[in-house]
Parts: structure tokens; sequence; C-alpha cells
């Protein structure tokens, strides 16, 4: 939701900041921008509609020097996506630009009180405002750039990172965050801060995380300065980056969606490494150990997130009150936060976030701590603001996933929630060591055994060219098949732009029914559970009505494979585990078919990653 960089230092500047945008474009690719202080002093804005890609052929031959500057990636929120909504925005005296990613949520008043004072806008955004009021402070007040940033930032609702780079101190770049990441990379004399380390990481493993309401002077002279809004100095923790370039990367895959789709075997033992142990017998998740008691006398546990991190969340509901008796609920963080819910203090509220920074996850948390329950953050990204909104927590270790469309984060996502539920099962003595071992032994297989599904990818790719065409698709589960049925929609919706819904197998006849006709492809999830043949039933009743099945079945099967006009084996599992198999021939259809309609799989329309606005 929008992606910020900026870099001070010896170097070029435009080279980092271009490359950083690329990096970051997986937030937000409706419009980018570049603001440079130029080798002669002036401050050089460049701005464009559209990708990352626009605006490098729109500053070709332009004046790019300048050894500070700034840039930004866009996702609309306030004001359609155009060349004057774009970022960086400046001020009327010309000598301030800055970047913003988040919501200044009073800034109509703000706006008709710069208005009254003579500013004139130029953009329809909330973050124009807050430059203009800056420049006010500055000239009115005959204020430092660091004085005018903090005091405006103190008439300031919202939620920001913001980065502010002035043609009066070219020495300096003021940046500050609030709701918003922003990270800070130290080289040697040369200074960088983006979103996330990725713009980073190639020329720096320091950096340090920089907490809500502080602000930062990052100058060519002076030492880092480091103050919260009332200029109490802060002592920022360096921290070392655990990330590598390859990482970053796309390889020779043609999607960083397919790559991540194809990295699963080793995300997932990478999510296992240290937790299961190599005989089988044991899983340790530490974090839950480690608050054993507040696990075991919780009187239930509320599941928050949103999107594909929600449906991981369902897949946790059913392991938890299966293995743990422990009673689960799985709330949308959006609904959760404005709700009045109703949350104990012996609540644990598990907040499920690939990004660690999804704005209404952060809501429910803050909410759910003000009413003193427990929070366990389950998140991919390290030191991100839900992992440290949380009293305790799990990281997924999947390395970044770059694809707007969550893949292995949501399998990782599933890992640890199986891992929760195995270790939870064995403090609470709900599960015996022998079916804990067989459990276990069976967990440790599936890498290998979605190495044997990933074989099928090319099976996959001919089925998807039949139904490249479709307008419509449906797709049914029942147990723990049933969340992966919403996944298996919302991948297909998000990256093809083909209607589809999942449903509860048995809800079918509740309504969706009556779409059923020869052109609705229905893709069922029919693996090997104890309710099996009640699925068998629900392909009879879309059989009935000519509706085309497209089944997913465990290797083995007789029955399924008989009714199914098209079907993909995956291995046998346990039901519990079931879910992360599933998982890898829906993204892989849906991935197939996206290609073949010629999408942006990896940056589809509309949609950012990491979304930080409510
Ligand atoms: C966005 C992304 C989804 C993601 C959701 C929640 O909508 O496009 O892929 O599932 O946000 O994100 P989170 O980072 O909290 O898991």
């Amino acid at each position: 939701m929008c992606g910020i960089v900026g870099y001070l230092g010896n170097k070029e500047a435009y080279p980092v900041l271009l490359k950083g945008l690329h990096r970051l474009e997986y937030r937000g690719y409706d419009s980018s921008g570049i603001a440079l202080l130029s080798d002669s002093g002036e401050l050089n804005i460049y701005k464009s509609k559209g990708k990352v890609s626009q605006l490098e052929e729109l500053t070709t031959g332009k004046d790019i020097s300048g050894t500070a500057g700034i840039a930004h990636t866009r996702w609309a929120t306030h004001g359609e996506p155009n060349t004057e909504n774009a970022h960086p925005h400046y001020s009327n005296s010309g000598s301030l630009a800055l970047i913003h990613n988040g919501i200044i949520e009073n800034y109509a008043v703000l706006k008709a009180s710069l208005i009254e004072k003579g500013y004139v806008f130029s953009s329809d955004t909330d973050t124009e405002v807050l430059v203009q009021l800056i420049d006010y402070i500055k000239t009115s007040g005959n204020h430092s750039l660091y004085e005018a940033v903090q005091l405006a930032l103190g008439r300031v609702i919202g939620a920001y990172a913001i980065a502010v780079i002035d043609q009066d101190s070219p020495d300096q770049i003021v940046i500050a965050r609030k709701s918003s990441p922003l990270v800070i990379g130290i080289g040697e004399n040369e200074y960088f801060f983006a979103s996330d380390a990725s713009p980073i990481v190639e020329y720096t493993n320091q950096v340090i995380y920089l907490n809500d309401d502080e602000i930062a002077v990052i100058d060519r002279n002076e030492k880092l300065k480091i103050t919260d809004l009332k200029n109490v100095e802060k002592t920022p923790e360096v921290i070392k980056l655990e990330l590598s370039i390859s990482q970053l990367e796309r390889g020779n895959y043609p999607h960083f969606m397919l790559k991540e789709i194809f990295e699963q075997p080793q995300t997932i033992a990478d999510c296992m490494k240290g937790r299961v142990n190599l005989e089988g017998t044991n899983v340790v998740l530490s974090g839950v150990i480690d608050n054993r008691e507040r696990f075991l006398n919780a009187r239930r546990i509320i599941i928050v997130a949103c999107g594909t991190s929600w449906h991981s969340g369902l897949i946790g509901e059913h392991l938890i009150e299966n293995l743990c008796s422990i009673p689960v609920e799985v709330e949308y963080a959006s609904e959760f936060r404005y709700r009045n819910p109703v949350i104990y203090p012996d609540d644990v509220v598990i907040a499920i976030s690939q990004s660690g920074e999804t704005a209404d996850t952060l809501a429910a948390i803050e909410l759910s701590r003000e009413k003193g329950a427990f929070i366990y953050g389950i998140c991919n990204v390290v030191g991100s603001s839900i992992a440290r909104a949380s009293h305790s927590g799990s990281y997924i270790h999947v390395g970044p996933e770059i694809g707007v469309a969550s893949t292995k984060a949501f399998t990782g996502q599933v890992t640890v929630l199986t891992m929760l539920a195995l270790t939870l099962a064995k403090e609470k003595g709900t599960l015996v060591q022998e079916d804990l071992t067989k459990m276990i032994r069976t967990f440790q297989k599936i890498p290998q055994q979605m190495i044997r599904i990933l074989q099928k990818s090319g099976d996959i790719q001919e089925m998807a060219k039949i139904f490249t065409y479709a307008r419509n698709f449906i797709y049914l589960g029942r147990g723990y098949s049933y969340p992966s049925a919403l996944e298996g929609a919302l991948k297909l919706k998000e990256i093809s732009y083909i209607h589809a819904e999942g449903y509860p197998a048995a809800e079918m006849k509740h309504g969706p029914i009556a779409l059923i006709d020869i052109e609705m492809p229905v893709v069922v999830i029919a693996t090997n559970t104890k309710i099996y043949d009640k699925v068998i039933s629900n392909i009879q009743e879309v059989k009935a009505r000519c509706g085309k099945i497209i089944a997913i079945v465990s290797e083995g099967d007789e029955e399924v494979k008989k009714l199914a006009d098209y079907y993909i084996e995956i291995p046998k599992t346990l039901e519990c585990f079931g879910p992360l198999l599933a998982a890898i021939p829906l993204q892989l259809l849906a991935y197939h078919i996206a290609v073949n309609k010629g999408r942006d799989v990896d940056q589809p329309r509309n949609l950012a990653k990491s979304v930080t606005v409510e």
C-alpha cells in the first residue's frame, strides 16, 4: 500500500531509488515518482501514471543527477491514479517535496485552513496537505525542516511513513513514522530508508526499524538523530538483516508467483526446522511453550486476520478445536475492530499476517490488548508492526513473498498453526504420545509430497487451457477443505479476474446451485476424508445439472475420478494436513489460467500486497 524509498550519501541517488521502487512495486503500482536534489542545487521532481517502468521512460534524457532523493510507488486512496496525484508532492514555495505511505485523516480541515492562508493545491490527495502544512509552519515560524515536520505531525491525525526533502537544506532528509513501516539502512557515510528492507539489502545489512511517533534526521554531516514528537532523543537499536538478494529475484521463473509456488517444499521444511524433531516424536513452538499457562488457561482463542491469512485462520480453527478442544473463533479483523466485540482478559488472540502491517489486523490487536487479551502474532516479515505489537508469536520463515497473490505465506501460516495445535495438544494432554508421533511423522512428509504435486504443473497447465474462457467458477469443499475452497477461489479471482466463489459443499443446494449449468466449472476438493461420501453426493448434485467437475482427489481414489470431468491426484495424508497439499494444485490452476489470459500475474490490477490503510 504505497512504497517509499530514499537515499542520502555519496552515490548517485537515482539508480538506488529506481531499483528500490522496483522492489517495492508489490506495495502499489498505479503511479510513481521521484524527487532529486540535483548537483546544481535544483529540486527535480518526476512523476508518472502507471508502473515504475513508465517513470523510467519519463526520466530518459532528464537531469537525474544528485546524491539525495526520495521516491514513491502508489496505491491510490484519495484521488485517482494520475500524474497530479502521484507522489512526491511539493510545496507552493517549490522548496519542499514529500512522499507518504498512509492516510491523513483530518486532511480536509487542514486543507481548508491552508487554502484560507492562500495555499493552492494541485492534487486531490491527503498527502499534499502535509507538505503545504510543513511549508507553512517552516516559513511562517522561521523553523528548521526538522522542527517544521515535528510541529506539523503534532497536528495530524492518521497514519504515515513520510520523507521530506528541502532545497534549502540539501544535506538533510527528514523522515517519520506512525503506523506505517519505515526502516533505515546504515552504510559507510550513506543512508537508505524504505518501507521494507528489500531496497536496502544489497548495500548494507545494518538497519534500524523506526518506531511509531519517531522522527529521524538523516544528515550528511551529522550523526543520525532520532527523536519522538516531543523532541525526546531516542537510542536506536541497530539490527542485522537476515535477507539475501536471491530471495528478492525471480531467477529463471517467468513470475514471482510461480517461483513462490515452487519454493513451498523448501519453505515448509524451513518453517518446520528446529520446531519438529527429526525422529518425528515432538513438536515445540517456543512461543507457545514460553506462554504455556496463557494458552492452557485460555477461555477461547480468537483468530483475527484478513484475506488469505483469514483463510489460514479458518484452518487453524479446525486444527485447534479438533486437536486441543479449545473453542476458537475466526474474525475478519476489519469487522472485529468495529463491532465492540466481547474480549476477556483470559482470551488468546492470534493475529495472522504475512506482511505484519495490515492496518485492520493491527487495529484488532490494539483493541484486544486494551481489553487485556494475550496477543500471539503469526507473521512472515521479521520486525513488522504486528510482530512488534504482539506479546509473543511465531514467524513462518518462508522468505519474502513478492507476488501479490499469497501462496507460500499461506502454506507457511497453516504449517505454523499446525505446529501450534500439536504443541498445545501435547501440553494439554488431548493427544497421547503414540497418536502425536503418528501425526508428526505424517506431517514431516508434506514437503516431499508437495514436490510430487508440483511435478504435475504441466498437466494442470493443459487443463487450464480448457477453462481459460470460463466466466465464473465455483469451488467446493467440506471440513478442512472448505477454507481451501475459499482460498482456491480467491487465488483465481485475484489474478485472472474470473468471478469465483468458494462454498461449503453442502451449502451449494441453498442457493448457488441455481448458477450451475453446462458452462459452470466446479472445483471440488474431494480428498479422502471422513465425509468423503457426502462430498460425492454434492458432486452428483452438480453433475445432475451438467456442471463441469474438476476434482482434487487422493491418490488411489476410484469413485470421484469416475464422476469428475477432470481430476488432479494428490498424495494421501491425514485430513488435518490436507489443506497444505490441496493448496498447490489450486494455486497452479489459478496461475496457469491467469497466464493464458495474459494477466499481470505478479501485480494484478487494483490490488496491493500490504494493505496499510483500513
Ligand atoms: C492483501 C493481499 C492479500 C493478503 C491480505 C492480508 O489483500 O493482497 O494477499 O492476504 O492483504 O495481508 P496480510 O499481510 O495481513 O497477510
